[in-house]
Protein backbone atom coordinates (compact mmCIF):
# COMPACT_ATOMS: atom_id res chain seq x y z
CA UNK A 1 0.00 0.00 0.00
CA UNK A 2 2.41 2.29 1.22
CA UNK A 3 4.71 1.56 -2.02
CA UNK A 4 1.74 2.05 -4.31
CA UNK A 5 1.30 5.85 -2.49
CA UNK A 6 4.94 6.23 -3.25
CA UNK A 7 5.17 5.33 -6.34
CA UNK A 8 1.92 7.45 -7.55
CA UNK A 9 2.58 10.97 -5.47
CA UNK A 10 6.03 10.38 -7.34
CA UNK A 11 4.43 9.94 -10.72
CA UNK A 12 1.90 13.36 -9.71
CA UNK A 13 5.44 15.09 -8.59
CA UNK A 14 6.76 14.63 -12.03
CA UNK A 15 3.52 15.60 -13.66
CA UNK A 16 3.13 18.84 -12.11
CA UNK A 17 6.82 19.91 -12.77
CA UNK A 18 6.32 18.80 -16.57
CA UNK A 19 3.55 20.84 -16.28
CA UNK A 20 5.11 23.72 -14.82
CA UNK A 21 8.00 23.04 -17.51
CA UNK A 22 5.14 22.99 -20.62
CA UNK A 23 3.84 26.17 -19.00
CA UNK A 24 5.60 29.19 -20.70
CA UNK A 25 3.48 32.15 -20.70
CA UNK A 26 6.19 34.52 -22.61
CA UNK A 27 5.34 32.15 -25.72
CA UNK A 28 2.04 33.23 -25.45
CA UNK A 29 1.06 35.93 -27.99
CA UNK A 30 -0.98 38.66 -26.07
CA UNK A 31 -1.12 41.06 -27.76
CA UNK A 32 -0.59 45.07 -26.73
CA UNK A 33 -1.04 45.62 -23.42
CA UNK A 34 -2.84 48.82 -22.70
CA UNK A 35 -1.62 50.82 -19.81
CA UNK A 36 -4.03 53.22 -18.55
CA UNK A 37 -6.15 53.64 -15.91
CA UNK A 38 -10.22 52.77 -15.50
CA UNK A 39 -13.01 55.59 -15.01
CA UNK A 40 -13.26 56.93 -11.66
CA UNK A 41 -15.42 54.97 -9.43
CA UNK A 42 -15.04 51.74 -10.97
CA UNK A 43 -16.02 49.39 -8.74
CA UNK A 44 -13.77 46.19 -7.93
CA UNK A 45 -14.52 43.39 -5.98
CA UNK A 46 -14.72 39.84 -5.48
CA UNK A 47 -17.32 36.79 -5.37
CA UNK A 48 -18.32 33.73 -3.92
CA UNK A 49 -21.79 31.64 -3.88
CA UNK A 50 -23.58 30.00 -0.51
CA UNK A 51 -23.68 26.77 -1.36
CA UNK A 52 -19.83 26.84 -2.16
CA UNK A 53 -18.47 28.40 0.61
CA UNK A 54 -21.20 28.27 3.90
CA UNK A 55 -21.05 25.28 4.99
CA UNK A 56 -23.63 24.21 8.10
CA UNK A 57 -25.81 23.05 5.92
CA UNK A 58 -28.12 21.59 8.35
CA UNK A 59 -27.37 23.75 11.00
CA UNK A 60 -29.55 26.71 12.99
CA UNK A 61 -33.17 25.30 11.19
CA UNK A 62 -32.00 25.50 7.69
CA UNK A 63 -33.66 23.30 5.02
CA UNK A 64 -32.05 20.83 2.47
CA UNK A 65 -30.98 22.52 -1.01
CA UNK A 66 -30.90 19.82 -4.14
CA UNK A 67 -27.02 20.57 -3.13
CA UNK A 68 -27.17 18.81 -0.44
CA UNK A 69 -28.96 16.13 -1.59
CA UNK A 70 -27.15 15.75 -4.94
CA UNK A 71 -23.56 15.65 -3.33
CA UNK A 72 -24.77 12.79 -0.62
CA UNK A 73 -25.83 10.63 -3.37
CA UNK A 74 -22.32 8.29 -4.07
CA UNK A 75 -20.56 8.77 -7.57
CA UNK A 76 -21.94 12.24 -8.06
CA UNK A 77 -19.23 14.57 -7.17
CA UNK A 78 -15.22 13.86 -7.17
CA UNK A 79 -13.93 11.77 -4.26
CA UNK A 80 -18.11 12.13 -2.78
CA UNK A 81 -16.99 15.51 -1.42
CA UNK A 82 -20.05 16.97 -0.20
CA UNK A 83 -19.98 21.41 0.80
CA UNK A 84 -21.35 20.08 4.21
CA UNK A 85 -18.74 22.17 5.71
CA UNK A 86 -16.88 23.66 2.77
CA UNK A 87 -15.57 27.10 4.19
CA UNK A 88 -17.04 27.35 7.23
CA UNK A 89 -17.73 30.73 5.74
CA UNK A 90 -21.06 30.66 8.02
CA UNK A 91 -19.16 31.13 10.92
CA UNK A 92 -16.57 33.44 9.45
CA UNK A 93 -17.96 36.65 8.87
CA UNK A 94 -15.24 39.00 10.45
CA UNK A 95 -12.50 36.57 9.33
CA UNK A 96 -14.17 36.92 5.65
CA UNK A 97 -14.85 40.57 5.67
CA UNK A 98 -11.26 41.47 7.14
CA UNK A 99 -9.80 39.60 3.48
CA UNK A 100 -11.89 41.59 1.85
CA UNK A 101 -10.50 44.58 3.62
CA UNK A 102 -7.06 43.44 3.16
CA UNK A 103 -7.94 43.58 -0.69
CA UNK A 104 -9.30 46.90 0.18
CA UNK A 105 -12.25 45.82 -2.14
CA UNK A 106 -15.67 48.14 -3.32
CA UNK A 107 -18.34 45.53 -3.54
CA UNK A 108 -18.39 42.11 -2.35
CA UNK A 109 -21.30 39.22 -4.09
CA UNK A 110 -22.44 36.38 -2.19
CA UNK A 111 -25.33 34.97 -2.22
CA UNK A 112 -28.49 33.73 -0.26
CA UNK A 113 -29.38 30.52 0.36
CA UNK A 114 -33.14 30.02 -0.15
CA UNK A 115 -33.93 26.99 1.91
CA UNK A 116 -31.86 28.83 4.43
CA UNK A 117 -34.49 31.79 4.85
CA UNK A 118 -37.17 28.97 3.61
CA UNK A 119 -36.61 25.21 4.60
CA UNK A 120 -39.18 24.07 2.16
CA UNK A 121 -39.05 27.16 -0.20
CA UNK A 122 -42.91 27.51 0.31
CA UNK A 123 -42.88 30.93 2.09
CA UNK A 124 -46.62 30.53 3.92
CA UNK A 125 -45.11 27.45 4.97
CA UNK A 126 -42.03 28.72 7.40
CA UNK A 127 -39.51 31.25 7.69
CA UNK A 128 -36.36 30.82 9.40
CA UNK A 129 -35.55 33.59 11.18
CA UNK A 130 -31.97 32.49 12.03
CA UNK A 131 -31.07 32.47 8.82
CA UNK A 132 -32.29 36.05 7.88
CA UNK A 133 -30.03 37.08 11.37
CA UNK A 134 -27.05 35.32 9.41
CA UNK A 135 -27.93 37.46 6.36
CA UNK A 136 -28.40 40.61 8.39
CA UNK A 137 -25.20 40.12 10.31
CA UNK A 138 -23.29 39.80 6.71
CA UNK A 139 -24.69 42.88 5.82
CA UNK A 140 -24.30 44.95 8.36
CA UNK A 141 -20.39 44.18 8.88
CA UNK A 142 -19.48 44.43 4.87
CA UNK A 143 -21.64 48.02 5.43
CA UNK A 144 -19.98 48.85 8.53
CA UNK A 145 -16.39 48.16 6.54
CA UNK A 146 -17.50 50.60 3.78
CA UNK A 147 -17.73 47.51 1.40
CA UNK A 148 -21.17 47.82 -0.93
CA UNK A 149 -22.88 44.13 -0.99
CA UNK A 150 -23.88 42.90 -4.56
CA UNK A 151 -26.31 40.14 -3.50
CA UNK A 152 -27.62 36.79 -5.86
CA UNK A 153 -30.78 35.26 -5.03
CA UNK A 154 -30.28 31.97 -7.19
CA UNK A 155 -27.03 30.74 -7.46
CA UNK A 156 -28.65 26.87 -8.19
CA UNK A 157 -29.03 25.77 -4.21
CA UNK A 158 -32.80 25.05 -4.67
CA UNK A 159 -34.78 23.95 -1.84
CA UNK A 160 -35.42 19.99 -2.23
CA UNK A 161 -39.06 20.15 -1.29
CA UNK A 162 -39.55 22.21 -4.31
CA UNK A 163 -38.06 19.64 -6.51
CA UNK A 164 -39.56 16.93 -4.86
CA UNK A 165 -43.18 18.14 -4.87
CA UNK A 166 -43.08 19.98 -8.63
CA UNK A 167 -39.94 18.90 -10.16
CA UNK A 168 -38.23 21.89 -9.72
CA UNK A 169 -37.52 23.95 -12.66
CA UNK A 170 -39.43 22.19 -14.94
CA UNK A 171 -42.49 23.46 -13.26
CA UNK A 172 -44.26 26.43 -13.77
CA UNK A 173 -45.10 27.09 -9.95
CA UNK A 174 -41.74 28.01 -9.46
CA UNK A 175 -42.09 31.73 -10.66
CA UNK A 176 -44.52 32.37 -7.95
CA UNK A 177 -42.69 30.55 -5.35
CA UNK A 178 -39.38 32.22 -6.46
CA UNK A 179 -40.69 35.38 -6.01
CA UNK A 180 -42.16 35.31 -2.68
CA UNK A 181 -38.90 34.60 -1.53
CA UNK A 182 -37.03 37.32 -3.32
CA UNK A 183 -39.79 39.47 -2.04
CA UNK A 184 -38.77 38.27 1.59
CA UNK A 185 -35.35 39.37 0.47
CA UNK A 186 -36.41 42.61 -0.17
CA UNK A 187 -38.69 43.15 2.70
CA UNK A 188 -35.85 42.19 4.97
CA UNK A 189 -32.61 43.04 3.49
CA UNK A 190 -33.79 45.82 0.67
CA UNK A 191 -33.40 49.08 2.77
CA UNK A 192 -29.36 48.29 2.86
CA UNK A 193 -28.92 46.30 -1.07
CA UNK A 194 -28.64 48.38 -3.66
CA UNK A 195 -27.55 45.75 -6.31
CA UNK A 196 -29.80 42.42 -6.95
CA UNK A 197 -29.22 39.39 -9.32
CA UNK A 198 -32.04 37.33 -9.78
CA UNK A 199 -30.42 34.28 -11.41
CA UNK A 200 -26.32 33.40 -11.49
CA UNK A 201 -25.60 31.87 -14.57
CA UNK A 202 -29.06 30.19 -15.58
CA UNK A 203 -27.38 28.76 -18.38
CA UNK A 204 -25.52 26.25 -15.96
CA UNK A 205 -28.49 25.46 -13.95
CA UNK A 206 -30.70 24.83 -17.21
CA UNK A 207 -27.74 22.58 -19.02
CA UNK A 208 -25.85 20.78 -16.51
CA UNK A 209 -29.24 20.23 -13.86
CA UNK A 210 -31.78 19.77 -17.03
CA UNK A 211 -29.84 18.57 -19.85
CA UNK A 212 -26.60 16.70 -18.73
CA UNK A 213 -27.71 15.61 -15.11
CA UNK A 214 -23.66 17.34 -14.20
CA UNK A 215 -25.27 19.24 -11.54
CA UNK A 216 -28.26 18.76 -9.03
CA UNK A 217 -30.72 17.72 -10.16
CA UNK A 218 -29.07 15.53 -11.90
CA UNK A 219 -32.13 15.02 -14.20
CA UNK A 220 -31.18 14.10 -18.03
CA UNK A 221 -34.49 15.36 -19.93
CA UNK A 222 -32.03 15.71 -23.43
CA UNK A 223 -33.13 18.05 -25.97
CA UNK A 224 -36.36 19.33 -23.99
CA UNK A 225 -35.15 20.09 -19.84
CA UNK A 226 -32.77 22.53 -20.32
CA UNK A 227 -35.01 24.84 -22.69
CA UNK A 228 -38.03 24.65 -20.27
CA UNK A 229 -35.94 25.42 -16.78
CA UNK A 230 -34.61 28.18 -18.81
CA UNK A 231 -37.80 29.47 -19.90
CA UNK A 232 -39.73 29.43 -16.06
CA UNK A 233 -36.20 30.91 -15.06
CA UNK A 234 -37.01 33.81 -17.93
CA UNK A 235 -39.82 34.01 -16.37
CA UNK A 236 -39.51 34.14 -12.84
CA UNK A 237 -36.69 36.81 -13.70
CA UNK A 238 -38.93 39.22 -15.00
CA UNK A 239 -41.68 38.88 -12.04
CA UNK A 240 -39.26 39.60 -9.62
CA UNK A 241 -37.82 42.86 -11.54
CA UNK A 242 -41.40 43.39 -12.05
CA UNK A 243 -42.37 42.95 -8.12
CA UNK A 244 -39.22 45.53 -7.19
CA UNK A 245 -40.31 47.90 -9.58
CA UNK A 246 -43.64 48.17 -8.33
CA UNK A 247 -42.98 47.87 -4.44
CA UNK A 248 -39.87 48.23 -3.70
CA UNK A 249 -37.96 50.01 -6.12
CA UNK A 250 -39.07 54.15 -5.00
CA UNK A 251 -38.48 53.02 -1.28
CA UNK A 252 -35.44 51.76 -1.70
CA UNK A 253 -33.78 52.98 -4.78
CA UNK A 254 -31.90 49.79 -5.80
CA UNK A 255 -31.33 47.71 -9.10
CA UNK A 256 -32.30 44.34 -10.04
CA UNK A 257 -30.13 42.93 -12.78
CA UNK A 258 -29.61 39.00 -13.96
CA UNK A 259 -25.81 37.50 -14.26
CA UNK A 260 -25.34 35.75 -17.78
CA UNK A 261 -22.07 33.36 -18.12
CA UNK A 262 -20.73 33.23 -21.61
CA UNK A 263 -17.69 31.72 -23.51
CA UNK A 264 -16.69 33.71 -26.44
CA UNK A 265 -17.07 31.88 -29.97
CA UNK A 266 -14.51 33.14 -32.37
CA UNK A 267 -15.12 31.27 -35.92
CA UNK A 268 -11.98 28.96 -36.65
CA UNK A 269 -11.42 30.64 -40.42
CA UNK A 270 -12.78 34.19 -40.45
CA UNK A 271 -13.17 34.12 -44.02
CA UNK A 272 -15.96 31.58 -43.96
CA UNK A 273 -18.79 32.66 -43.84
CA UNK A 274 -20.43 29.09 -42.10
CA UNK A 275 -18.00 29.29 -39.44
CA UNK A 276 -18.67 33.34 -38.71
CA UNK A 277 -22.31 32.41 -38.32
CA UNK A 278 -21.85 28.76 -36.65
CA UNK A 279 -19.53 31.35 -34.12
CA UNK A 280 -22.65 33.55 -33.96
CA UNK A 281 -24.74 30.73 -33.51
CA UNK A 282 -22.85 29.36 -30.21
CA UNK A 283 -22.66 32.85 -28.69
CA UNK A 284 -26.39 33.15 -29.50
CA UNK A 285 -27.10 30.01 -27.88
CA UNK A 286 -25.28 30.56 -24.50
CA UNK A 287 -25.80 34.31 -23.49
CA UNK A 288 -28.45 35.33 -26.22
CA UNK A 289 -30.39 32.44 -24.90
CA UNK A 290 -31.32 34.61 -21.60
CA UNK A 291 -30.12 38.25 -22.84
CA UNK A 292 -32.01 38.22 -26.21
CA UNK A 293 -35.46 37.82 -24.33
CA UNK A 294 -34.54 40.13 -21.09
CA UNK A 295 -33.42 43.14 -23.60
CA UNK A 296 -35.73 42.43 -26.77
CA UNK A 297 -38.73 40.68 -25.52
CA UNK A 298 -38.07 36.54 -27.49
CA UNK A 299 -35.46 34.19 -27.98
CA UNK A 300 -32.56 34.81 -30.68
CA UNK A 301 -34.21 33.63 -34.09
CA UNK A 302 -31.23 31.56 -34.65
CA UNK A 303 -32.72 29.60 -31.68
CA UNK A 304 -36.11 29.84 -33.22
CA UNK A 305 -35.26 28.44 -36.35
CA UNK A 306 -32.67 26.04 -35.65
CA UNK A 307 -34.40 24.00 -32.68
CA UNK A 308 -38.03 24.14 -34.83
CA UNK A 309 -36.47 22.81 -37.99
CA UNK A 310 -34.74 19.94 -35.87
CA UNK A 311 -38.19 19.14 -34.05
CA UNK A 312 -40.15 18.41 -36.82
CA UNK A 313 -37.83 16.26 -38.49
CA UNK A 314 -37.38 14.21 -34.94
CA UNK A 315 -41.35 14.16 -36.05
CA UNK A 316 -42.73 16.79 -33.23
CA UNK A 317 -45.55 18.64 -34.26
CA UNK A 318 -44.35 21.73 -32.05
CA UNK A 319 -40.61 23.05 -31.31
CA UNK A 320 -38.73 22.02 -28.05
CA UNK A 321 -38.13 25.65 -27.58
CA UNK A 322 -40.96 26.99 -25.44
CA UNK A 323 -43.02 30.20 -27.00
CA UNK A 324 -43.65 33.46 -25.14
CA UNK A 325 -47.11 34.67 -25.84
CA UNK A 326 -47.52 38.43 -26.81
CA UNK A 327 -48.23 39.45 -23.65
CA UNK A 328 -45.13 37.74 -22.05
CA UNK A 329 -42.80 39.24 -23.94
CA UNK A 330 -43.47 42.62 -23.71
CA UNK A 331 -43.74 41.91 -19.92
CA UNK A 332 -40.23 40.21 -20.08
CA UNK A 333 -38.60 42.77 -22.35
CA UNK A 334 -36.57 45.60 -20.48
CA UNK A 335 -36.43 43.73 -17.16
CA UNK A 336 -33.08 44.42 -16.66
CA UNK A 337 -31.19 47.27 -14.82
CA UNK A 338 -28.05 46.17 -14.95
CA UNK A 339 -26.57 43.14 -16.73
CA UNK A 340 -24.04 41.44 -14.50
CA UNK A 341 -21.20 38.86 -17.38
CA UNK A 342 -19.75 35.82 -15.86
CA UNK A 343 -16.82 35.04 -18.41
CA UNK A 344 -14.10 32.84 -18.06
CA UNK A 345 -12.37 31.47 -21.57
CA UNK A 346 -13.28 31.10 -25.50
CA UNK A 347 -13.67 28.34 -28.18
CA UNK A 348 -13.08 28.60 -31.70
CA UNK A 349 -15.95 27.23 -33.86
CA UNK A 350 -16.89 25.62 -36.75
CA UNK A 351 -19.94 24.27 -38.66
CA UNK A 352 -20.83 21.27 -38.34
CA UNK A 353 -24.12 19.54 -38.95
CA UNK A 354 -25.72 17.18 -36.71
CA UNK A 355 -27.90 14.71 -36.65
CA UNK A 356 -31.57 15.50 -36.08
CA UNK A 357 -33.45 11.76 -36.46
CA UNK A 358 -35.78 10.52 -33.32
CA UNK A 359 -34.34 9.90 -30.33
CA UNK A 360 -31.29 12.10 -30.68
CA UNK A 361 -32.38 15.53 -29.34
CA UNK A 362 -30.13 17.43 -27.31
CA UNK A 363 -29.29 21.13 -26.86
CA UNK A 364 -25.80 20.86 -27.61
CA UNK A 365 -26.51 18.82 -30.88
CA UNK A 366 -29.11 21.83 -32.16
CA UNK A 367 -26.33 24.44 -32.16
CA UNK A 368 -24.93 22.48 -35.35
CA UNK A 369 -21.27 23.38 -34.74
CA UNK A 370 -18.18 21.93 -33.32
CA UNK A 371 -16.08 23.55 -30.35
CA UNK A 372 -12.38 23.52 -31.18
CA UNK A 373 -9.34 24.96 -28.55
CA UNK A 374 -6.00 26.12 -29.35
CA UNK A 375 -3.50 24.02 -28.11
CA UNK A 376 -0.79 26.45 -27.22
CA UNK A 377 -4.08 28.45 -24.80
CA UNK A 378 -3.13 27.78 -21.30
CA UNK A 379 -5.47 25.76 -19.13
CA UNK A 380 -3.63 25.75 -15.83
CA UNK A 381 -6.44 24.43 -14.15
CA UNK A 382 -10.28 23.32 -14.71
CA UNK A 383 -10.23 21.04 -17.92
CA UNK A 384 -12.70 23.39 -19.67
CA UNK A 385 -10.70 26.97 -19.00
CA UNK A 386 -8.52 28.29 -21.30
CA UNK A 387 -6.84 31.70 -21.38
CA UNK A 388 -7.82 33.85 -23.94
CA UNK A 389 -7.57 36.97 -22.86
CA UNK A 390 -8.67 38.73 -26.28
CA UNK A 391 -12.08 36.57 -26.07
CA UNK A 392 -12.73 38.76 -23.13
CA UNK A 393 -13.25 42.13 -25.08
CA UNK A 394 -15.04 40.67 -28.14
CA UNK A 395 -17.91 39.48 -25.72
CA UNK A 396 -17.84 42.98 -24.09
CA UNK A 397 -18.44 44.25 -27.62
CA UNK A 398 -20.48 41.89 -28.70
CA UNK A 399 -22.94 42.82 -25.48
CA UNK A 400 -22.79 46.18 -26.30
CA UNK A 401 -23.81 45.84 -30.06
CA UNK A 402 -26.48 43.41 -29.44
CA UNK A 403 -28.57 44.69 -26.14
CA UNK A 404 -28.03 48.42 -26.64
CA UNK A 405 -24.79 49.55 -24.55
CA UNK A 406 -26.24 48.25 -20.83
CA UNK A 407 -24.93 48.89 -17.64
CA UNK A 408 -22.28 45.67 -17.15
CA UNK A 409 -21.06 44.40 -13.62
CA UNK A 410 -18.06 42.00 -14.63
CA UNK A 411 -19.66 39.27 -11.80
CA UNK A 412 -17.35 36.27 -12.36
CA UNK A 413 -14.00 36.17 -14.34
CA UNK A 414 -10.76 33.94 -12.64
CA UNK A 415 -9.08 31.05 -12.80
CA UNK A 416 -8.72 28.00 -11.09
CA UNK A 417 -5.42 25.66 -10.00
CA UNK A 418 -5.65 21.91 -9.59
CA UNK A 419 -5.48 20.63 -6.12
CA UNK A 420 -2.47 18.49 -6.70
CA UNK A 421 0.13 21.14 -6.82
CA UNK A 422 -0.67 23.51 -3.68
CA UNK A 423 0.59 26.75 -4.45
CA UNK A 424 0.37 30.27 -2.83
CA UNK A 425 2.44 31.29 -5.78
CA UNK A 426 0.16 31.54 -8.41
CA UNK A 427 1.55 33.39 -11.17
CA UNK A 428 -0.90 31.99 -13.96
CA UNK A 429 -3.44 33.51 -11.97
CA UNK A 430 -1.86 36.70 -11.63
CA UNK A 431 -1.10 36.97 -15.34
CA UNK A 432 -4.50 35.51 -16.10
CA UNK A 433 -6.23 38.89 -13.94
CA UNK A 434 -3.93 41.09 -15.38
CA UNK A 435 -4.34 40.06 -19.35
CA UNK A 436 -8.65 39.61 -18.47
CA UNK A 437 -8.62 42.66 -16.83
CA UNK A 438 -6.35 44.40 -19.37
CA UNK A 439 -9.08 43.42 -22.42
CA UNK A 440 -11.77 44.96 -19.94
CA UNK A 441 -10.10 47.74 -20.07
CA UNK A 442 -10.01 48.17 -23.72
CA UNK A 443 -13.66 47.47 -23.55
CA UNK A 444 -14.10 50.39 -21.41
CA UNK A 445 -11.83 52.03 -24.45
CA UNK A 446 -14.19 50.88 -26.93
CA UNK A 447 -16.97 52.18 -25.55
CA UNK A 448 -18.47 49.59 -23.18
CA UNK A 449 -20.32 50.53 -20.44
CA UNK A 450 -18.58 48.51 -17.76
CA UNK A 451 -18.90 49.55 -14.13
CA UNK A 452 -17.30 46.76 -11.94
CA UNK A 453 -15.33 44.03 -11.94
CA UNK A 454 -15.77 40.70 -9.71
CA UNK A 455 -12.36 38.34 -9.43
CA UNK A 456 -13.79 34.90 -9.06
CA UNK A 457 -13.51 33.63 -5.78
CA UNK A 458 -12.31 35.48 -2.85
CA UNK A 459 -11.85 31.66 -1.37
CA UNK A 460 -11.23 28.32 -2.67
CA UNK A 461 -14.69 26.27 -2.39
CA UNK A 462 -16.60 23.75 -3.47
CA UNK A 463 -16.68 23.74 -6.92
CA UNK A 464 -20.07 22.01 -7.72
CA UNK A 465 -19.12 18.50 -9.40
CA UNK A 466 -15.53 18.96 -9.68
CA UNK A 467 -15.73 19.03 -5.51
CA UNK A 468 -12.55 21.09 -3.45
CA UNK A 469 -9.85 19.76 -6.51
CA UNK A 470 -10.18 22.87 -8.40
CA UNK A 471 -8.91 26.18 -6.74
CA UNK A 472 -10.39 29.17 -7.86
CA UNK A 473 -9.46 31.62 -4.90
CA UNK A 474 -7.41 34.16 -4.24
CA UNK A 475 -7.24 33.09 -0.76
CA UNK A 476 -5.97 29.11 -0.18
CA UNK A 477 -8.17 27.58 1.93
CA UNK A 478 -6.79 24.33 4.03
CA UNK A 479 -10.05 22.00 3.59
CA UNK A 480 -8.05 19.20 5.71
CA UNK A 481 -8.21 21.54 8.72
CA UNK A 482 -11.14 21.71 10.73
CA UNK A 483 -10.93 25.49 11.20
CA UNK A 484 -10.46 26.11 7.29
CA UNK A 485 -7.67 28.63 7.53
CA UNK A 486 -7.32 31.08 4.73
CA UNK A 487 -3.83 31.71 3.30
CA UNK A 488 -3.14 34.59 0.68
CA UNK A 489 -1.91 33.55 -2.57
CA UNK A 490 0.15 35.70 -4.72
CA UNK A 491 -2.81 37.14 -6.94
CA UNK A 492 -4.14 38.59 -3.47
CA UNK A 493 -0.64 41.50 -3.71
CA UNK A 494 -0.89 41.72 -7.43
CA UNK A 495 -4.85 42.40 -7.51
CA UNK A 496 -4.51 44.67 -4.67
CA UNK A 497 -2.05 46.87 -6.52
CA UNK A 498 -4.88 47.09 -9.62
CA UNK A 499 -7.42 48.19 -7.21
CA UNK A 500 -4.97 50.94 -5.49
CA UNK A 501 -3.99 52.02 -9.18
CA UNK A 502 -7.40 51.87 -10.66
CA UNK A 503 -5.51 50.29 -13.27
CA UNK A 504 -2.42 49.81 -15.01
CA UNK A 505 0.12 52.83 -14.72
CA UNK A 506 3.06 51.41 -16.84
CA UNK A 507 5.10 48.61 -17.19
CA UNK A 508 8.04 49.34 -14.95
CA UNK A 509 5.27 49.42 -12.08
CA UNK A 510 3.34 46.64 -13.25
CA UNK A 511 6.30 44.60 -13.37
CA UNK A 512 7.41 45.28 -10.04
CA UNK A 513 4.01 44.38 -8.67
CA UNK A 514 4.15 40.66 -10.30
CA UNK A 515 7.90 40.40 -8.68
CA UNK A 516 7.02 41.94 -5.23
CA UNK A 517 4.03 39.35 -5.11
CA UNK A 518 5.75 36.81 -5.86
CA UNK A 519 8.72 37.21 -3.44
CA UNK A 520 6.35 37.64 -0.49
CA UNK A 521 4.36 34.16 -1.24
CA UNK A 522 7.25 31.59 -0.80
CA UNK A 523 7.15 32.90 2.77
CA UNK A 524 3.55 32.18 3.06
CA UNK A 525 4.04 28.96 1.43
CA UNK A 526 6.50 28.34 4.17
CA UNK A 527 3.62 29.25 6.45
CA UNK A 528 1.59 26.97 5.00
CA UNK A 529 3.67 24.28 4.94
CA UNK A 530 4.27 24.41 8.80
CA UNK A 531 0.92 24.92 9.55
CA UNK A 532 0.23 21.47 7.30
CA UNK A 533 3.17 19.87 9.28
CA UNK A 534 1.61 21.14 12.45
CA UNK A 535 -1.87 19.64 11.82
CA UNK A 536 -0.65 16.17 10.71
CA UNK A 537 1.69 16.05 13.89
CA UNK A 538 -1.43 17.03 15.77
CA UNK A 539 -3.93 13.91 13.92
CA UNK A 540 -1.26 11.58 14.26
CA UNK A 541 -1.11 12.31 18.67
CA UNK A 542 -4.99 12.13 18.35
CA UNK A 543 -5.22 9.34 16.46
CA UNK A 544 -2.62 7.37 19.52
CA UNK A 545 -5.88 8.82 22.00
CA UNK A 546 -7.86 7.89 19.77
CA UNK A 547 -8.28 4.26 18.87
CA UNK A 548 -11.53 4.03 17.25
CA UNK A 549 -10.98 6.78 14.49
CA UNK A 550 -11.43 5.52 11.31
CA UNK A 551 -8.98 3.73 8.85
CA UNK A 552 -10.10 5.98 5.88
CA UNK A 553 -9.65 9.32 8.05
CA UNK A 554 -5.67 7.55 8.76
CA UNK A 555 -5.33 7.35 5.33
CA UNK A 556 -6.50 10.72 4.30
CA UNK A 557 -5.12 12.72 6.94
CA UNK A 558 -1.81 11.01 7.58
CA UNK A 559 -0.70 8.56 5.33
CA UNK A 560 -1.54 10.64 2.48
CA UNK A 561 0.70 13.66 3.57
CA UNK A 562 3.24 12.09 5.37
CA UNK A 563 3.94 10.05 1.93
CA UNK A 564 3.82 13.21 0.21
CA UNK A 565 6.22 14.40 2.46
CA UNK A 566 8.24 11.53 2.32
CA UNK A 567 8.12 11.07 -1.75
CA UNK A 568 9.59 14.70 -2.03
CA UNK A 569 12.54 13.79 0.21
CA UNK A 570 13.41 10.65 -1.78
CA UNK A 571 12.99 12.62 -4.83
CA UNK A 572 15.48 15.08 -3.67
CA UNK A 573 17.99 12.82 -2.63
CA UNK A 574 17.43 10.97 -6.09
CA UNK A 575 17.92 13.97 -7.58
CA UNK A 576 20.83 14.62 -5.77
CA UNK A 577 22.28 11.36 -6.06
CA UNK A 578 21.79 12.09 -10.30
CA UNK A 579 23.27 15.13 -10.02
CA UNK A 580 26.55 13.34 -7.99
CA UNK A 581 27.11 10.31 -10.66
CA UNK A 582 27.08 13.20 -13.46
CA UNK A 583 29.85 15.01 -11.64
C1 LIG B 1 -19.68 29.76 -12.73
C2 LIG B 1 -20.41 29.50 -11.45
O1 LIG B 1 -21.35 30.50 -11.27
C3 LIG B 1 -19.50 29.45 -10.23
O2 LIG B 1 -20.25 29.03 -9.14
C4 LIG B 1 -18.32 28.56 -10.48
O3 LIG B 1 -17.48 28.50 -9.36
C5 LIG B 1 -17.57 29.09 -11.69
N1 LIG B 1 -18.44 29.06 -12.84
C6 LIG B 1 -16.32 28.29 -12.03
O4 LIG B 1 -16.68 27.04 -12.47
Amino acid sequence: MLVLFLVCHVFMLVLCLSAAEDFDWTKNDHGSFYYGTFPAGFSWGAGSSAYQTEGAWDKDGKGLSIWDVFTHKKGRIQQNETGDSSCEGYYKIKDDVSLINELKLNHYRFSISWPRLIPTGIKSDHINERGIQYYNDLIDHLLENKITPIVTLYHWDLPQVLQEKYGGWQNISMVNHFNEFANLCFEKFGNRIKYWITFNNPWSAAVEGYETGEHAPGLKLRGTGAYRAAHHMIKAHAKVWHTYDTQWRAKQKGMVGISLSGDWGEPVDISNQKDIEAAERYVQFYLGWFATPIFHGDYPQVMKDFIGRKSIQQGLSTSRLPTFSPQEKSYIKGTCDFLGIGHFTTRYITQKNSPSTRGTSSYFLDRDLAELVDPRWPDPGSEWLYAVPWGFRRLLNFVKTQYGNPMIYVTENGVSEKMLCTELCDEWRIQYLKDYINEMLKAIKDGVNVKGYTAWSLLDKFEWDEGFSERFGLYYVDFRNKNKPRYPKASVQFYKRIISSNGFPNQREVENWRRKAVETCSSSNQLLAAEEQRSTAANILRLIHDPLTSHMEMVTEIVVPTVCTLSILLSAIFLMFLLRRRN
